[in-house]
């Protein structure tokens, strides 16, 4: 019989999310449980989004507009970049998806660090493209140096993330000006910048949109699932040059950002004052965290995001289960490492009461 499925998905696997809170409360017969395993914001999101959802009630039967004209025009005023260079997508998940599909022939090679977000691993695998993998350096950044090396005239694209998921380490303004300087112009940079609000660090290239002028060849990449707490709504979106997104256009589902996610969005990015007190909330549970593992001498990567990458010096699938039944979902990673979102304080502080009864350190 012939093989009806494309050689490239042979050896891929679905995407495994963390099990939802409610099939762990039910599983274990919990009332309570925290998920601090998928960067999400504990805040929840900025109350005026739960008002502009209600005027979109009356228009459930109708599709959304499919050009998101208001929510451009609204990410427009923002950056000061014209319409014709944003394009909002169904979470960044699928701005990822776009950006393999538009620009990764079978064959070409694609630079990904390792120990990075994994869908650019296997969206650059579904289109056949050949992923060159890039250890990250001893401090856990990414080599952009060695990056570079591996550039031949095989490469077509270049994946960053910028802070790093799931390190949370970052690339500096200086770094980065230096490494898309290098970079040919024919390598496209696809810049993930997911977390970005909550690097704190003087030298984060906060306004990455100034490398646009003089390198058309990258795609700024935002989401707001993390931040502005929009995760279930699925909303992102790409800043490139005007051919860039003409081209993802292309590939673009006709209306791929429901109604609810384009108002959603508009209302969480007029609602800046709620950005800050999630980043306060970050910062404060950044240094409780940073306290709590010193005492318990583990160690943990400085994160400029809002997760932590911690070694728990134990097997983190095990960690992980038994964490689970406590009522606290968490990320196991490779080996004895497990990435854990910062929470509220309540949250952080369980999860450090249940690190110390696994790893026996209650007095
Ligand atoms: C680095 C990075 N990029 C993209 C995404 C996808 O985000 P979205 O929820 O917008 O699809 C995530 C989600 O965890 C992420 O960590």
């Amino acid at each position: 019989m012939k093989e009806i499925f494309r050689n490239e998905l042979k050896k891929l696997s679905p995407y495994k999310p963390g099990k939802p809170i409610q099939d762990v409360q039910k599983e274990y017969g919990l009332n309570k449980v925290y998920k601090l395993a998928s960067n999400e914001n504990p805040l929840g999101c900025s109350p005026k989004v739960k008002k502009a959802l209600i005027k979109c009630m009356d228009n459930i039967h109708l599709y959304p507009d499919g050009n998101a004209t208001l929510l451009k025009k609204k990410i427009s005023d923002l950056t000061e970049i014209p319409v014709n260079r944003i394009l909002p997508s169904s979470g960044l998940d699928e701005m990822i998806d776009l950006v393999a599909k538009t620009f990764i022939n079978k064959g070409d090679e694609v630079i990904i660090s390792d120990n990075t977000f994994i869908r650019y691993m296997d969206t650059t695998k579904i289109m056949g493209g050949v992923p060159v993998v890039i250890p990250l350096r001893k401090d856990f950044s990414f080599d952009l140096e060695k990056m570079l090396e591996k550039i031949n005239n095989k490469t077509k694209l270049i994946w960053i993330c910028n802070p790093n998921n799931p390190t949370g380490t970052m690339i500096s303004r200086k770094e980065l000006i230096n490494f898309v300087k290098q970079v040919p112009k024919d390598i496209v940079i696809a810049y993930d910048e997911a977390y970005k609000e909550f690097a704190t660090d003087k030298n984060f290239p906060h306004n990455s949109i100034e490398l646009l002028s003089n390198h058309p060849n990258i795609i700024i990449m935002r989401t707001l699932s993390k931040a502005y707490g929009l995760a279930s709504f699925r909303i992102g979106y790409a800043i490139a040059s005007e051919e860039i997104i003409e081209n993802l256009n292309k590939v673009r589902p006709a209306f791929n950002v429901s109604t609810f996610a384009q108002a959603a969005a508009i209302a969480a990015l007029d609602d800046q004052a709620f950005i800050q007190k999630t980043i306060q909330n970050n910062n404060k549970g950044k240094e409780y965290l940073y306290k709590e593992f010193d005492k318990m001498n583990l160690f943990y990567i400085p994160t400029q995001s809002n997760h932590i990458w911690v070694n728990i010096k134990k097997n983190s699938e095990e960690i992980f289960k038994n964490l689970q039944k406590k009522g606290i979902i968490i990320r196991p990673m490779k080996g004895t490492n497990i990435r854990v979102s910062i929470g509220l304080p309540q949250e952080n502080e369980f999860l450090v009461q249940c690190l110390k009864e696994e790893l026996n350190l209650c007095v």
